[in-house]
């Protein structure tokens, strides 16, 4: 599976989206779309960027029980994007139903990747309100094991985290990784961050990059930055 940037394209319309892409005259980068965009627009804004000819991650994160997340799965399989994702914490069983919504009748399916704990949750959030009382690396390892189990492709975690998850998951569980800066870059809300070059050398499969590139005066080159230090 080769290395690629995905842009995040965080933004609250389709007619934003679609003048960021336009800029992009001779690429057709990897995107992510999120809640915000998808809420905003709903599939036709996926199936617009699909008819362009952008691969999309569509980070929805579904997390319910296994009957109604197969069955969203399976209208979004429909769409024909290329990546999507679930919370771990809805149990393997969830994660299996997921993966059996998303296949195809010709066992074609978007790659399945696992949130493990939100990179927002500290430690002892953890303890207090999920009452889970072990160290928070390991509660993301053993989320990690456990998609692995169901036969799920990847996980969402920081490139800190890549090399872990290649070794107790195996080297062809893709690690897909946000919190990428450049190194003369601004963090903004960002705490834990690597730069496009470490995450690469951390084992990174795929960098999710936002700001650095959205909110970039030439986003263009900084996409263009990006897949220089990252893909190489
Ligand atoms: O703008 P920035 O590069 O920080 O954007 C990173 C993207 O990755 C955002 O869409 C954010 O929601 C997402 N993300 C993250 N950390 C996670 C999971 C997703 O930053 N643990």
């Amino acid at each position: 599976m080769g290395k690629d940037v995905i842009i995040a394209l965080d933004l609250d319309s389709g007619s934003k989206a679609l003048a960021f892409l336009d800029q992009f005259t001779d690429q057709k980068p990897y995107v992510k779309i999120g809640m915000e965009l998808f809420y905003a627009e709903g599939p036709a804004i996926v199936r617009q960027i699909k008819a362009r000819g952008h691969r999309i991650f569509l980070d929805l994160k579904l997390h319910d029980i296994p009957n109604t997340v197969q069955r969203a799965m399976a209208v979004l399989s429909g769409l024909d994007v290329d990546m999507v994702n679930l919370h771990a914490a809805g149990t393997k069983a969830m994660m299996e139903a997921a993966l059996a919504g998303l296949t195809r009748p010709d066992g074609s399916r978007p790659l399945l990747i696992a949130v493990t704990q939100l990179t927002s949750t500290s430690q002892q959030r953890m303890e207090e309100e999920l009452l889970i009382q072990k160290p928070l690396d390991e509660v993301v390892m053993h989320y990690a094991r456990c998609a692995a189990a169901a036969g799920l492709d990847g996980v969402v975690c920081s490139p800190l985290e890549a090399g872990r998850v290649h070794e107790g998951c195996g080297g062809s569980f893709l690690t897909v990784t946000p919190g990428v800066r450049f190194a003369d870059g601004d963090a903004g809300d960002q705490v834990r961050v690597t730069t496009p070059a470490r995450a690469k050398q951390l084992g990174s499969d795929y960098i999710v990059v936002g700001r650095p590139i959205v909110a970039a005066p030439d986003p263009v080159a900084a996409y263009r930055r990006c897949l220089a230090e990252f893909v190489g």
